[in-house]
């Protein structure tokens, strides 16, 4: 039987990319070993994500449109889009051009704390504010309804009395790390996916 190709993913992010990061490291040191990076697309163009992307010598492009990402994401035969720290909501038409095969992390246990508005810091502070002693992150599909999609893995921090939002933040995010690459390569093993 010959090998199985390796699927080409692609990464679409606004801001630092520490998830970005943690991707590049899971396909270098084979956590992920059925996928590569084919290409990082950002809508920013100061997006430290771009300049990861850059050191790591994986193609990388600040596109504005959805038609042009599309397009974009075609060009490299692209078989699954992640979301890592992607501010924009996509079109309808970019949902079905990769129905679902766009994931997207999110740093809260949904549908907790998620939906119009909850990214990033806010998160956070809505989590503290609630006084839940539990939070994490959450992988889920991406579908029409902001953070809604099915539910694909959770990863489970604690809340501690003396955490600010941004020490919850740090440790969510550490989490995310491992839960993301983690993620991606059992719904590649679980999900026969084609370009
Ligand atoms: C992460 O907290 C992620 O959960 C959320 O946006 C943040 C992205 O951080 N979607 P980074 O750009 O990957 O460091």
């Amino acid at each position: 039987m010959g090998t199985v190709s390796k699927k080409n993913l692609a990464v679409l992010a606004s801001g630092s990319g520490s998830n970005l990061e943690a991707l590049i490291q899971a396909v270098k040191c084979g956590i992920i070993n059925n996928a590569q990076i084919a290409l990082v697309i950002s809508n920013k163009q100061d997006a430290f994500a771009l300049i990861r992307a850059q050191s790591a010598g994986i193609p990388a492009f600040c596109i504005k449109t959805d038609e042009e990402i599309i397009a974009k994401l075609k060009e490299f035969n692209t078989d699954l889009v992640l979301l890592a720290g992607y501010l924009k909501i996509l079109s309808s038409s970019f949902l079905e051009a990769y129905k679902s095969r766009i994931l997207n992390i999110h740093p809260s246990l949904l549908p907790d704390f998620g939906g119009m508005g909850m990214y990033g810091i806010k998160v956070h502070e809505a989590v503290i504010k609630a006084g839940v002693t539990e939070s994490g992150c959450t992988v889920h599909l991406v579908t029409e309804e902001i953070d809604s999609g099915p539910i694909l893995a959770q990863s489970r921090v604690a809340v501690l009395p003396e955490d600010t939002p941004k020490t919850l933040a740090k440790r969510v995010l550490e989490q995310e790390h491992l839960l993301y690459s983690r993620t991606v390569r059992e719904f590649i093993e679980k999900n026969g996916i084609t370009n």
